[in-house]
Formats: structure tokens, sequence, C-alpha cells
């Protein structure tokens, strides 16, 4: 879920170090690529080493260590993050930082990140409710930096009250939801991918180039924001999704079947497999033997698949592809109105990092109402997002 995100932890001394432990490990299993910074004092709880085991990253304590890149390394470890979590923070750290101090990684670090900064306070109920430390944590908030709040109960030292860290869990899902966009969430999605294969006999088929890369971008990203994701995939060699239900197909006619069966219950289609337009009239169930003359095969159309949605289709929003090496808007603007697609998205597949196979493409996207949009070349994995942002529009 958290795959391509860095989150960077900055850990201060508190004997809630403990629970931190945990954090890092529930990160990991879902992914995440974590960067550990440690004050000084934060060494005295838990090791460097129990950090770098479970981030199976390195971690900074000194800011004058030997560093790990020649780059200037508390500005490139502030530009990485995607979300940095100061756990558990003290009540020095949050001195430090709503005063603008920097006298060590962690507060250096968290003052050069452009990411959204999370607190996770631990600390003696005394010093939580202290007038000084509510204040700074009250400026810190009207800057823009998020509270975990602390948990209530039986602190290390003995007191009740407030003050203990927040549950592994509850820290993970928090940063998780801030990191996570969840706008599909309770939407049901059906994504199609990748190729289909029409056999000629038993060992020969007609086929393209696709991979299945630029659908399957989109089921995951879908995934990622929390919608119902069904996947019907010709064959790839890509790894399984996982998460979402993915049905395996090999033929335009089973594409059909899979995609036709599930329609109705869906709240949105995005059709980016390749599909035959042609497979060969007649199966050949022996294998065809070479003779030493020409060869003809008669091909036949293919059920169109978009078509039949576009006529059948109620409350879906229909997102289609089209593949093109000439006239590319043209052609796509005659597909939106065969097909009824509620918005289309163009490859001019003779360009240089579009289309087949690649991890980029570049696109334009076309509404409806003729609105035309062009992007520039990007990963396929930023274009699912860009697709999934106006299907929510
Ligand atoms: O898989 P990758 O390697 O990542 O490559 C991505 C891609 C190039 C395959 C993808 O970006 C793409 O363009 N997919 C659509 C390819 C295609 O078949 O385009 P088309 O113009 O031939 O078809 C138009 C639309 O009708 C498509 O949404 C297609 O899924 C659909 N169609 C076509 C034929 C058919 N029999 N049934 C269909 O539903």
């Amino acid at each position: 879920m958290l795959k391509g995100k860095h989150i960077v932890i900055g850990v201060t001394g508190g004997i809630a170090v403990y629970k931190v432990v945990d954090v890092v490990s529930r990160l990991k299993k879902l992914n995440a690529d974590i960067t550990v910074l440690m004050t000084k004092n934060a060494t005295e709880f838990v090791t460097p080493l129990t950090f770098k085991s479970l981030a199976l990253n390195y971690v900074v304590v000194d800011m004058f260590e030997e560093p790990r890149t020649w780059e200037v390394e508390h500005i490139a470890i502030a530009q990485r993050a995607d979300l940095f979590l100061v756990a558990p923070a003290t009540a020095n750290i949050i001195g430090k930082m709503a005063h603008g101090i920097a006298d060590d990684m962690v507060s250096t670090v968290v003052m050069a990140t452009k990411a959204p900064v999370w607190i996770a306070p631990a600390m003696n109920t005394g010093m939580y409710t202290n007038a000084v430390v509510q204040r700074n944590m009250e400026d810190l908030k009207s800057l823009g930096y998020h509270f975990i709040e602390p948990d209530s109960g039986r602190l290390a030292c003995g007191d009740l009250g407030m003050g203990k860290l927040a549950s592994p869990e509850r820290i993970v899902e928090t940063i998780t939801n801030a990191m996570v966009n969840r706008d599909l969430e309770g939407k049901k999605i059906l994504i199609t991918a990748g190729p289909t294969q029409e056999a000629i006999d038993p060992v020969r088929y007609i086929t393209n180039h696709s991979s299945g890369k630029m659908g399957y971008a989109i089921a995951e990203e879908a995934r990622n924001r929390g919608a119902d994701v069904t996947l019907v995939s010709g064959p790839v060699n890509l790894e399984k999704i996982s998460g979402i239900e993915t049905i395996d197909v090999v033929s335009a006619a089973e594409m059909y079947d899979a995609v036709i069966s599930r329609v109705d219950e869906m709240d949105i289609v995005i059709k980016s497999a390749a599909v035959a337009d042609y497979k060969p009239a007649h199966y050949v169930d022996k294998k065809m033997k070479k003779t030493d003359d020409e060869l003809s095969i008669a091909l036949e159309r293919t059920k169109d698949i978009a078509k039949y949605i576009g006529s059948i289709k109620a409350k879906q929003f229909f997102v289609g592809f089209a593949a093109e090496s000439e006239n590319v808007i043209e052609n796509a603007k005659k597909k939106i109105e065969s097909k009824k697609f509620d918005l289309i998205v163009c490859n001019d597949i003779s360009q240089k990092g579009a289309g087949f196979k690649g991890d980029t493409n570049i696109v334009s996207m076309i509404s409806k109402d003729g609105v035309v949009e062009h992007y520039d070349k990007m990963l396929k994995k930023d274009i699912a997002k860009i697709i999934l942002d106006k299907t929510i529009k």
C-alpha cells in the first residue's frame, strides 16, 4: 500500500522508543521505504542496529559522520521524504521545532523538509500539560504541523494521565491515511489490461505488444485509493497485485465474457487492454504443417467489448483507450462517439516513450464533451493517478 512512499522517522529520546520499533516494522510490511534518524538520547533506549535491521536502511545519528553518498545528507534525506514522522516526540524536540533550533540530525532534517510533518508526542503528564509545551504545540499546529495525540493511561514513570505515545496501530493508520488518498473507497472498478491471444492452432496465435503495465498501474493505484478492484488481464509477465481480484483470460472472447458478466455491478470501467480486433475464422486443432505454398489465414472480427458496454451502460463511468499511430485526436474522438466513452486516453504509439511495453507513456485525454488535454511523457503510474483523478471529478 505504501510502495514508492518514503517515510523519514525522527526518533527522539524517551522510553516510548521501543514502540516506534513496532511502527517501523508495520510500515515496512506496507512496503514503505524508511529512513530512521535518531538523536543521541534515543540511542540510549534502543540501538540504531534495531532500526537498521527493520527498515533495511542505514540510520543516521551523528550529523558529522561519513555520508553514505556524496550528497549533502540532511538536505537529501529531507527532499526524499514523502512524510516526516517524529516519534516519540519529546518536549525537547517540540520546543526546538517551535523555535527554529536545528542542532542535530533530527531537528535539522525536519526543518529542511517540505514534506508534511506528523508529530507523536510522548512524555510525562506534567510535562505534556505544561503551558510552555502546550503553547509550542499550538504554535506548530498553526504552522501546519500535524499531531497524533498521545493516549491517556499509566505512564512509564508511574503517573496516570495524558502523555502515552499513541499505539503503533494508530500511528501507522494515521500516517497511512494521510499519505494515501482514499477517494475511491466504496467504488467498484473493473479494469482490463494486457493483450489477447487469438489461437491459430495449438502452437500459434495472433497477439500484440501490450505488456499490461498501463492497466496494472491503474489497478494498483485504484486499490491504493480504496476501490474494490477487479482486473481482467490478458496473458502478461507481471506479478499479481495483492488485494485485488484478478481474472486471467487469454482470448478476446474470454475477455468479453469476463467483463460483460461483471459490468452491471461496477461503478467504473477502464478498458486499457489491447484487445485483438481480429481472430482466425477457423481454429485448426492439430499443428498446421508447413508446405512450400503461401499460406493465407482467414480472419474474422472479434466482439468489440467496449462498444457493447457503451450500448448497455447505465451508471458506469466509462474510460477507454485508443492506440493510434496517425490522426490520433481525430481517431480517438470517433471512438468516443462509437463506444460511448466518458473519457478516452489516447497514445500515439509511434512516439518514443509512448504506448506498449515501457514504464512511460505519452497521452492525451479527451472528455466526451470534446475537451482535449495533452500530457508530456510520464510514468504509467503517474498517468494512472491522473485518469483516476479525472474519473472521480
Ligand atoms: O500494456 P502496455 O504495454 O502498458 O501498453 C499500453 C497500451 C498501449 C496497450 C494502452 O495504453 C492502450 O492504448 N490500450 C488500448 C489499446 C487498443 O486496443 O486500442 P484500440 O484503439 O484498438 O481500441 C480502442 C478501445 O476499444 C480500447 O479501450 C480497447 O480496450 C477497446 N476494444 C478494442 C477492441 C475490441 N475488440 N474490444 C475492445 O473493447
